[in-house]
């Protein structure tokens, strides 16, 4: 079971990059626990505190569904929520992961409150309100009809089992609070070659998926590991998962995560690394 590994070993011994749904169960009790970013905590706390209009969003009539989402989250970290801000912001504080409500609205699974302080490229603004069609609009899965597939795992999954799956990308630095990519991809175009050992970090986001019992509303929670890239392919099974990973990517996986502008960088630090 992935918990066992590494993190960085998570993703890409399962080969290159696809578009996939890739759910697996995991154990209830290691839904947020153990939190090995629990370093984030203040970093993101600062954010929900400073920046709470950028990080959060919540529509009108959710108080009930954030109830329910915090007293779990409460459990399982054992503490309590105390001051009196939005349960969501509250219960997010605990963990080091961006937690999402996803409910049905007209028969539609829409997002109708969201943390979103590591968010790989996107923010909250942007996705409250939204569908998970409108969400994964900008993903070229072609015939495969991955929203319409997720719709039917929320429709269906039973309350007490926790689902998860993994994705990977690299991106240049090691900011957490990413919103847009467009920044990050401009630096690594105008970076020096030798940069590339310090500023190539691989970007791991473990996602999990849970329903909540009364409101039948769901969960979805992301949790961004940052490694340096260059520590991680000293390893040799990750520098041969890596190579492998990075250079078989399909086209269309490829161009949606952007590798081009990461690409010199990328092939000078395996070089030197061989
Ligand atoms: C658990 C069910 C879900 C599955 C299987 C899934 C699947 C995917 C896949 C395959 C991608 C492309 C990158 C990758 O490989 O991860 C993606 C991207 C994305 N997903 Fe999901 N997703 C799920 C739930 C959600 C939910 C609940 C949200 C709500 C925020 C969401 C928001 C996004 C966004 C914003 C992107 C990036 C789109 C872009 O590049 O602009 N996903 N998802």
């Amino acid at each position: 079971m992935s918990a066992k590994l590494p993190p960085h070993l998570t993703t890409k011994m399962n080969g290159p990059p696809k578009f996939e749904v890739g759910l697996k169960p995991i154990a209830i009790e290691n839904w947020l626990f153990p939190d090995d970013q629990n370093h984030w905590l203040e970093g993101k706390g600062k954010l929900l505190s400073l920046k709470t209009d950028d990080v959060y969003a919540s529509l009108g009539d959710t108080e009930e569904i954030q109830a329910e989402l915090a007293q779990l989250v409460c459990a399982a970290a054992n503490q309590e929520i105390t001051n009196g801000e939005p349960l969501l912001i509250g219960a997010s504080r605990l963990v080091s992961d961006d937690l999402i409500i996803m409910d049905k609205r007209d028969g539609v699974w829409t997002l109708v409150a969201a943390t979103l302080c590591a968010p790989t490229f996107f923010n909250a603004q942007y996705a409250i309100g939204k569908s998970l069609s409108l969400l994964h609009d900008p993903i070229p899965s072609g015939d495969f009809d991955l929203s319409g597939r997720i719709a039917r795992v929320f429709d269906n999954f039973a309350p007490d089992m926790v689902l998860e799956r993994f994705n990977w990308t690299v991106q240049w630095c090691d900011e957490r609070y990413t919103p847009n990519g467009a920044k990050l991809r401009e630096a690594a175009q105008n970076a020096q070659l030798n940069e590339a050992p310090n500023m190539l970090y691989e970007r791991v986001e473990r996602q999990t998926i849970r329903k909540l019992p009364k409101t039948g509303a769901v969960v979805f929670t992301i949790r961004i590991r940052l490694s340096k890239l260059s520590d991680l392919l000293q390893n040799k099974d990750e520098y041969i998962a890596f190579e492998n990973a990075w250079k078989n990517a399909p086209q269309n996986v490829r161009e949606y995560k952007k590798w081009a502008t990461l690409e010199r960088h990328v092939t000078h630090l395996l070089e030197i690394m061989r």
